[in-house]
């Protein structure tokens, strides 16, 4: 058998075995998302088109009132509404209407953001984050809140974020043992984990002017990384939309590389693998962990990519091209070929693998095999509410896991919810495929990259 048609095998031994170990296969893993949304979501293409648009005005919202009103405007404005949206539209037209659509609204909101967001802040997270250490799966907290639109705004989140340092250093530290959890190939992995996203971290941030936003930024993730640093804590940058992924992975990258960063923290960025330029972005990430050498490896969460509607629609309206893959095999088998260089790249970096594919899990798995590397020298990562049975599934076959713990309140967390939403409910998701039924040889499958 040669190496692809073994690594092929292996793939569907290891597969087939957390397949047949999460129990989200015999119902719907989607029920994390409120059911009807979901529905209409997936059945209407102008009424997601409407969703993606609210995304847009949410980081501008003050309250869910606010927050409903724009809703109902957008959602208003869709020519051939479904009868329940009609419905509801109708209820607009009067003032007790309007306020029993809003509670309608804010309480089907709340349902669904219950499954998602862990707590409104790092301290009421802390049942959950205690429950899921003591599972064996560790956590990355993640502040709600994005796109600022002040500079209080952006030092009001800097402050939750050292906050919430504080907080789960303190807490992690009094948790027991988990050896898995806290060691790899390279040395020690802190316990305490914080993701952050620079647009939160300054109003500025802007494609046309990239230097502006990364001045304005700087000084805030400096003190967190410095902060980071003193608690032996990990500080992972988020990736966002691909007008800021330059500006922000020289940001962290440059910042990294200051000699007071030379020996910590623990630090990350995320890989986008539905970018079609992501094998050079790689490279360049490559090339800075060679030169600066950091005492603690880098971590690179490689990801598909949460804003591909909205990297599609911005090209098609500038009359761009589309700098994301617009078939789905393409960008699964770039995320493969991107798992294969990372995992061949440690010890220079160290490898986090976040998807709920199981394919691509898989995979990543059976590469790491091949490799020869331990279970616990790549990391796997899920979002809290999705891939929870994923989690589990991986955690009890020794891997090592981390899930992606939200936390905030509502508002802040509406594009979050957003974003997952739509995620779910476009044509080509593993999810959906596999809420369908789809049968598991047919999940396992490699994927049919074109030759463009
Ligand atoms: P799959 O169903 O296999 O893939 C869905 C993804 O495929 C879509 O999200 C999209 O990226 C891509 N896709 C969909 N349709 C097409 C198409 N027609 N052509 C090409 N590609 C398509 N995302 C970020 O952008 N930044 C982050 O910092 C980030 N952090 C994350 C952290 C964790 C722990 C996890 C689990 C995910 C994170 N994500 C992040 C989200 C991630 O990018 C994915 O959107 C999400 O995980 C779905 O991918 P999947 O592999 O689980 O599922
Ligand atoms: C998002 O915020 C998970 O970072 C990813 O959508």
């Amino acid at each position: 058998m040669g190496p692809s048609a073994s690594l092929e095998s292996d793939i569907r031994r290891v597969g087939t075995a957390l397949f047949e170990a999460f129990p989200s296969h015999r119902g719907n893993p989607l029920k994390a998302l409120d059911d009807r949304a979901m529905d209409l979501a997936a059945q209407d293409a102008e009424l997601r088109a409407a969703l993606f648009r609210f995304v847009d005005v949410v980081p501008a919202c003050r309250s869910l009132d606010d927050l409903a009103a724009h809703l109902t405007s957008f959602l208003g404005e869709i020519d051939e509404q479904p009868p329940s949206l009609r419905a509801a539209m109708r209820m607009g037209d009067t003032k007790a209407g309007r306020a029993a659509l809003g509670a309608a609204g804010a309480a089907g909101v709340r349902h669904m953001a219950h499954r998602f967001i862990v707590g409104e802040d790092p301290q009421a997270a802390l049942p959950v984050l205690r429950r899921l250490w003591r599972d064996g799966i560790a956590a990355s907290v993640d502040l709600l809140g994005e796109a600022t639109v002040t500079a209080q705004e952006a030092d009001r989140y800097a402050a939750r974020c050292a906050g919430a340092l504080e907080t789960l250093a303190g807490a992690y530290a009094q948790m027991d043992a988990q050896p898995l959890l806290e060691r790899d190939a390279s040395g020690p992995l802190p316990r305490a984990n914080l993701s952050v996203k620079v647009s939160a971290l300054t109003p500025l941030l802007r494609p046309e002017a990239p230097a502006r936003g990364q001045r304005d930024a700087a000084p805030r993730l400096r003190a967190l990384l410095r902060q980071a640093k003193e608690l032996g804590a990990h500080l992972h940058i988020d990736m966002e939309s691909l007008d800021s992924r330059e500006a922000v992975l020289e940001l962290v990258l440059n910042l990294l590389a200051e000699p007071e960063f030379a020996d910590g923290p623990s630090a990350g960025v995320v890989l986008q693998a539905y970018l079609r330029d992501s094998p050079q972005t790689l490279d360049t990430i490559l090339a800075s962990a060679q030169q600066t050498r950091r005492a603690q490896p880098l971590v690179v969460r490689l990801v598909k990519g949460a804003y591909w509607d909205h990297e599609v629609v911005e090209a098609r309206q500038h009359g761009w091209s589309v700098p994301v893959f617009e078939r789905k095999a393409d960008c699964d088998a770039n995320f493969e070929a991107l798992t294969a260089r990372l995992l061949e790249a440690r010890p220079l970096l160290r490898v986090a693998i976040a998807s709920h594919n199981l394919r691509s899990v898989a995979h990543a798995i059976a590469r790491n095999e091949l490799l020869g590397g331990a279970p616990g020298d790549v990391e796997f990562q899920v979002l809290r509410g999705l891939g929870d049975d994923l989690g589990q599934a991986l955690a009890a076959s020794g891997l090592r896991v981390r899930s992606y713990c939200p936390v905030g309140d509502l508002v802040a967390g509406m594009a979050y919810l957003v974003r997952r939403l739509l995620e779910n409910t476009a044509n080509e998701s593993f999810l959906a495929d596999q809420a369908q039924g789809v049968p598991v040889a047919q999940l396992l499958a490699a994927p049919e990259a074109s030759l463009s």
